[in-house]
């Protein structure tokens, strides 16, 4: 293919993927797979599916060009092309390459690393593994290398040593005895197919998953992926299945938790594809998984704490909602008090207002998302949101301007009073004492 047809399907494939995104804000049933033809067959188009279900394009790309880097403690990792180019890709893979390098890792001449999340894909049935096979055939070429590669130093480069770690890291997850068969269906798709232990998961010494914390949550660069344990302080055990659904198909949970970030990626490129049949089997499945508590508590929703919407209307209302921020800054500063413009509500009004809105409900119409009592604000630990406000928040989930991070404009002592302002006012806490120093050491 010439680099021009290279960059026009590259376009196509990118305004189909964006017509999804948008249409895929209110869907409550699953969207329809941009990647399945009827011209192709029956087997490739349940491959499609597969490909979402374990999340291929979140690393290889949405035209599985690869090149994305995959942050390790080693250093970049980047992923490959695994379209069916002879020369750049995987067009010579037989189905049994493409079985060994899925479940053992094993690529033909050399062994990869577990960037690739192969721990996980250890467990797919042969029959996942034919349709994904037969898919990739129908995937267009990319005739190029991926941008970037991999260029790890001596000895990690020494791609063989993979095999040692191999042997006490593969599988990374064990089944469980005594499912019923759709929690059965939903271990198959957490564990093997979606992988969300790879997040979800801390790592024990070698980088492997720490099989006895299974979802108990983990650090994940600048951000967190708490506990998914179904424990009722630190975990989602007030979550009903239902819950887990809805957030597993659009990303939020009305005043309880919102996707951003890497979660954002996940559900956008994966879980909200998935079929009523199969989320409600996930969630099935994380109802029943080992309880596991944390110290990462957080205090329940308690709807008489948390704010009212100004008005019914501000909400849905962008000029109205611009009208009522203007005059709470104006009134905010009008107090006497010569400390007001670095008041926390002023600051608040002034960083944050003009996106999620003077009583934090935002503009659900138009992506930004509500922040009132989502689990990262209810948190014993700041951490998360603290996050947030420096660094960010990017998920390709969301078409809405992004967030953009605060880590340069807002000195430690102005994060920590947003902060305290955030928890106590949308969150519920009673008070909150997060002090600049705190802030300090959680950036660090
Ligand atoms: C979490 C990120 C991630 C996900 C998800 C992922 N991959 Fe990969 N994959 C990688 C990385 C990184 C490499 C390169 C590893 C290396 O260089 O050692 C890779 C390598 C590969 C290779 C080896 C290519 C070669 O010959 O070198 C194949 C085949 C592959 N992936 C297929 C898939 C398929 C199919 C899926 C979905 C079922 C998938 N990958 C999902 C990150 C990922
Ligand atoms: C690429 C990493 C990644 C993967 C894969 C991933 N998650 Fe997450 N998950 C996160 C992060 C990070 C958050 C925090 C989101 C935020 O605050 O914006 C999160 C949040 C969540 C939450 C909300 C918890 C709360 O208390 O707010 C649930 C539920 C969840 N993930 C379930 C899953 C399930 C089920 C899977 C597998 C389908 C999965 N995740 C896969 C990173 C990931
Ligand atoms: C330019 C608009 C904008 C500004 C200014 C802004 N945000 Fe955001 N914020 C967003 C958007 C958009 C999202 C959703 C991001 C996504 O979906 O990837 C978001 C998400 C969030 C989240 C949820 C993230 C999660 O994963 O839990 C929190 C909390 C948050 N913002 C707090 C704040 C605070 C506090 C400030 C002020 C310091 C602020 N935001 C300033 C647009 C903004």
């Amino acid at each position: 293919m010439k680099p021009i047809s290279i960059m026009l399907s590259a376009l196509v494939i990118g305004m189909v993927s964006s017509a999804v995104m948008a249409d895929g804000v209110s869907l409550t049933n699953a969207t329809s797979l941009p990647n399945v033809s009827p011209a192709n067959s029956d087997l490739a188009n349940r491959g499609a599916y597969i490909a979402r279900a374990a999340d291929c394009m979140a690393c290889h790309r949405e035209d599985y060009s690869g090149g994305v880097p995959i942050e390790t403690p080693i250093g970049n990792i980047y992923s490959t092309n695994i379209t069916p180019s002879e020369r750049y890709g995987i067009g010579n893979y037989t189905e049994a390459d493409l079985q060994k390098t899925l479940r053992k890792g094993r690529a033909p001449g050399h062994q990869i690393y577990p960037a690739m999340p192969y721990p996980s894909y250890h467990g797919m049935t042969d029959e996942d593994i034919s349709a994904l096979f037969a898919y990739f055939q129908t995937v267009p070429p990319v005739e190029a290398p991926p941008e970037k590669t991999t260029h790890l130093p001596f000895p990690l480069n020494i791609r063989t040593l993979m095999l040692a770690w191999n042997v006490i890291n593969v599988p990374s997850t064990e089944n469980r005895t005594g499912l019923t068969q759709t929690q059965q269906r939903g271990e198959y798709l957490v564990n093997n197919l979606e992988h969300c232990g790879t997040c979800h998961t801390p790592r024990n010494l070698t980088q492997g998953l720490d099989k006895d914390m299974y979802l108990s949550g983990a650090p994940l660069g600048k951000w967190y992926a708490p506990n998914i344990t179904p424990d009722n302080e630190s975990g989602i055990g007030r979550w009903s299945e239902q819950d887990i659904v809805t957030y597993l198909r659009t990303g939020m949970l009305d005043k309880r938790a919102y996707a951003g970030g890497p979660m954002a990626e996940a559900v956008a490129h994966s879980t909200r594809y998935l079929t009523d049949e199969d989320l409600s089997a996930m969630a099935a499945y994380l109802k029943v998984v080992p309880i596991i508590q944390t110290d990462d508590k957080m205090i329940p929703v308690d709807v008489s704490r948390l704010p009212r919407p100004l008005s019914s209307s501000i909400t849905y209302n962008l000029l109205e909602q611009k009208d009522y921020l203007a005059q709470a800054k104006t009134s905010v500063l009008s107090n006497s008090n010569p400390d007001n413009s670095n008041s926390p509500k002023s600051l608040y009004l002034s960083t944050c207002g003009s996106c999620h809105g003077v009583d934090g409900y935002a503009q659900p119409d138009a992506r930004y998302a509500s922040i009132v009592g989502l689990s990262s604000i209810r948190r014993d630990k700041p951490d998360a949101l603290i996050n947030v406000i420096a660094y960010g928040a990017k998920g390709a989930l969301n078409t809405a301007p992004k967030m953009p991070g605060f880590s340069k404009e807002l000195s430690h002592a102005q994060i920590a009073s947003i902060t305290n302002y955030v928890r106590v006012n949308f969150g519920g806490h009673s008070r909150s004492d997060v002090s600049a120093t705190d802030v300090k050491r959680i950036l660090k």
